[in-house]
């Protein structure tokens, strides 16, 4: 008699000695395949004398049954090991802090811009921009400055490679004036509108910065006159510094595309600046030579125009003194606006 008992113990021994599907199988090659231990014992039956083959024939089945029992036992077992290593692999821990991303917040100046584009916005004005790289025409010749003004100079003009139709160097341009020229040549009056955007000089100090940003306003109809721009302005400020305690003086000047020209001062009636007369734009009524670049009669169109600065906006804005820190992106700094 085989001891069946002992070859059923190994076999479930050897199974559960299998870590994987792989070795699991094969073990059961060993007792179960076409040439496997039972397989081979059940082929011997029919050499055995009808008697013994009564009774070992249902124990060799019963051995066989266990066997295969145990196996997928142990298949399931190992399926169930897979699964679980799995899902442990994949586990999300959601008790840990969240990694979430930091939010970015809107620069200074360009929430100064944003709100310049709101409050001329309230009172009617377009917006518009145009070419950083400007033609010598567009920003010196049609804004009426002379061949010999300063402002044309290499030491504060940033000249780019390459030329206009008519031979002259191109350049950055050192003020958002030009854009008064292109957008009234394109446009019908009544032209309101403002035109903010990037300027460029060769300058650098605490109150300068060889990039910087202007505003440009132009109100041109058959009758605007300095007290639209006086009544325009004031309003602006008011609005954009949030304070009706200010007040706004006309200062005579002179750029060759206004006549007359002035400076614009205002002075805060409380807080930290009171009292003290802040410069804080360019304005005119516009040149008729320009009117006439324009491409418009200046017999029967008038109005004004003003150029500001942006970063000096915001500097009296915030109270912030060095106009550089607006350009080092030192979050200490940045992160104080937002
Ligand atoms: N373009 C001048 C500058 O950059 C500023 C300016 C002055 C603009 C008077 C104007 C104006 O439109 O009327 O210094």
């Amino acid at each position: 008699m085989i001891d069946l008992e002992h070859l059923v113990a190994e076999a479930q021994t050897r199974f559960a000695e299998a870590q994987d599907t792989t070795t699991l199988e094969n073990q059961k090659a060993h007792y179960l395949g076409k040439t496997g231990v039972l397989t081979e014992l059940l082929k011997g039956l029919g050499k055995l004398d009808p008697e013994a083959r009564k009774t070992e024939g249902p124990r060799v089945n019963v051995a066989k049954q266990h066997i295969e029992q145990s196996l997928n036992a142990r298949r399931q077992a190992l399926a169930d090991m897979q699964m679980n290593a799995r899902l442990n692999a994949e586990a999300i821990d959601v008790t840990l802090p969240g990694r979430g991303r930091k939010r970015g917040g809107i620069h200074p100046v360009m929430r100064t811009w944003q709100r310049v584009e709101e409050i001329f916005g309230s009172m009617g004005f377009d917006v518009a921009d145009g070419p950083e790289i400007e033609t010598d025409w567009y920003n010196f010749t049609a804004l009426n400055s002379p061949e010999n003004h300063p402002a044309r100079s290499m030491q504060d003009t940033f000249y780019v490679e390459g030329h206009d139709s008519t031979g002259k160097p191109l350049l950055l341009r050192t003020h958002t004036s030009p854009m008064q020229v292109r957008y009234a040549r394109t446009h019908q009056p009544p032209i309101k509108v403002i035109l903010p955007g990037r300027t460029y000089r060769v300058d650098s100090d605490a109150t300068h910065s060889p990039m910087f940003h202007q505003v440009e306003g132009l109100w041109i109809d058959e009758n605007i006159s300095f007290a639209d721009l006086k009544g325009v302005y004031t309003e602006f400020l008011k609005h954009f510094f949030e304070t009706d305690d200010l007040v706004v003086r006309f200062r005579p000047s002179f750029f060759p595309f206004t006549e007359p020209s002035a400076e614009i001062d205002m002075m805060f009636e409380s807080g930290p600046n009171k009292g003290r007369w802040l410069e804080i734009s360019g304005s005119g009524q516009v040149h008729p030579t320009v009117v006439r670049n324009y491409g418009l009669d200046p017999e029967r169109y008038i109005g004004f125009a003003f150029g500001s600065g942006l970063e000096r906006l915001t500097m009296l804005r915030y109270s912030v003194n060095d106009l550089r820190l607006f350009y080092e992106g030192d979050l200490r700094f940045l992160k104080q606006f937002n």
